[in-house]
């Protein structure tokens, strides 16, 4: 063979197999929008399943009457609507013995993850305290996680956590886009917790509702605890997509990093929904947020009506590995 035929012969099979290769190559990979492996998914109409019906009194001294599933179905306070899951707090009834309500405790219990709320509706209002929250047994030993919460007519959301001695955010570098407001993580420091305030009103309440809510996300790792609020027109593809990935998201709203603290305070959460009414923080804070309403407790249990917007709407909660 001479050399230019060699050559020729060699370009040739060259461009064969490299026709062939590509040709055994998909155009595109279809990626469906499926959870990774390991993924706790509570949506539709098994949601109410994954959870328990807390009845016990409140723990935080709410005018509330905290109901079983089996009563909280039939006075319509819980219910899924075109994959909606709904739960409501009564707004029809006078309410002597305190406000009926629901508060829910997954059966699943987390060490870490990557929990993807996604919250169409608050319940808002004087009297109301929500809040969706991790903790662990024997409170405060395995730590709090406070997502969603506040009081009353509050226009921006609190992210808060809650421990034993020692764990504190004091004089480390914290990479959020809040205000925080109490560093000390300690409960028996102070009743705060260490918190941070979103900046933005779109972030609780009345704003958050007419905005349809949006996605709370909290990465919860070894090296600490972020939260971040996307509003509803800003919620990130790859959160859409159901490939959640944190790195490539903007500052988290409120940032916990384990450097004074440690990932041992925080064992064994289970995922908390609750509505209460007055109490040690909504009670306590009424007569200045709502003035001129009288008391909490009378104003919640004379006035149902103004209970309308106190429930909870949510597509999903999905929680991820990390
Ligand atoms: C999911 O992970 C488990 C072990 O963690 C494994 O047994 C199972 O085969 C995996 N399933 C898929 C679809 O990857
Ligand atoms: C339950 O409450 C919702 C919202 O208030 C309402 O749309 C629905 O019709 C009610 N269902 C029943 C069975 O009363
Ligand atoms: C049902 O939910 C879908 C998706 O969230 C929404 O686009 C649609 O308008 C809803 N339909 C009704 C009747 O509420």
């Amino acid at each position: 063979m001479k050399l230019t035929t060699f050559i020729l012969a060699l370009a040739i099979y060259g461009l064969f197999i490299a026709t062939a290769t590509d040709a055994a190559k998909p155009k595109y990979k279809y990626k469906k929008p499926v959870p990774r492996n390991g993924t706790d998914v509570y949506q539709g109409s098994s949601f109410f399943d994954k959870f328990d019906f807390f009845t016990a009194s409140d723990p935080t001294d709410g005018f509330v009457r905290y109901v079983n599933a089996d009563t909280a179905r039939s006075n319509n306070l819980t219910f899924v609507k075109n994959d909606t899951i709904y739960v409501y707090s009564d707004h029809t009834n006078i309410a002597p013995k305190g406000r009926m309500s629901v508060r829910l405790s997954s059966k699943s219990k987390y060490n870490s993850g990557l929990f993807i709320f996604d919250i169409l509706h608050m319940p808002t209002g004087c009297g109301t305290w929500p809040a969706v929250w991790t903790f662990g047994d024997d409170w405060p030993n395995n730590g709090e996680i406070d997502i969603v919460e506040g009081v009353n007519n509050q226009a921006k959301n609190a992210m808060t956590l809650h421990t034993n001695a020692g764990c504190t955010m004091k004089m480390v570098e914290l990479r959020e886009s809040g205000t925080m407001v109490n560093a000390n993580c300690d409960v028996g420091k102070s009743d705060q917790g260490c918190s941070v305030t979103d900046k933005r009103t779109s972030s609780y309440g009345t704003r958050f509702n007419e905005n349809e809510g949006g996605v709370f996300a909290v990465r919860w790792s070894s090296s600490g605890i972020q939260v971040w609020f996307f509003p509803r027109n800003s919620i990130p593809q790859d959160i859409i997509d159901g490939t959640p990935k944190p790195t490539s998201w903007s500052l988290p709203s409120a940032d916990f990093p384990f450097k004074s603290c440690t990932p041992s305070y925080f064992r064994g959460h289970r995922i908390v929904v609750d509505n209460t009414f007055c109490g040690d923080w909504a009670g306590d804070t009424f007569s200045e947020m709502c003035p001129g309403k009288g008391s909490c407790a009378n104003y919640v249990k004379n006035n149902p009506h103004a209970f309308k917007e106190a429930y909870w709407a949510f597509r999903s909660f999905k929680v991820y590995k990390v």
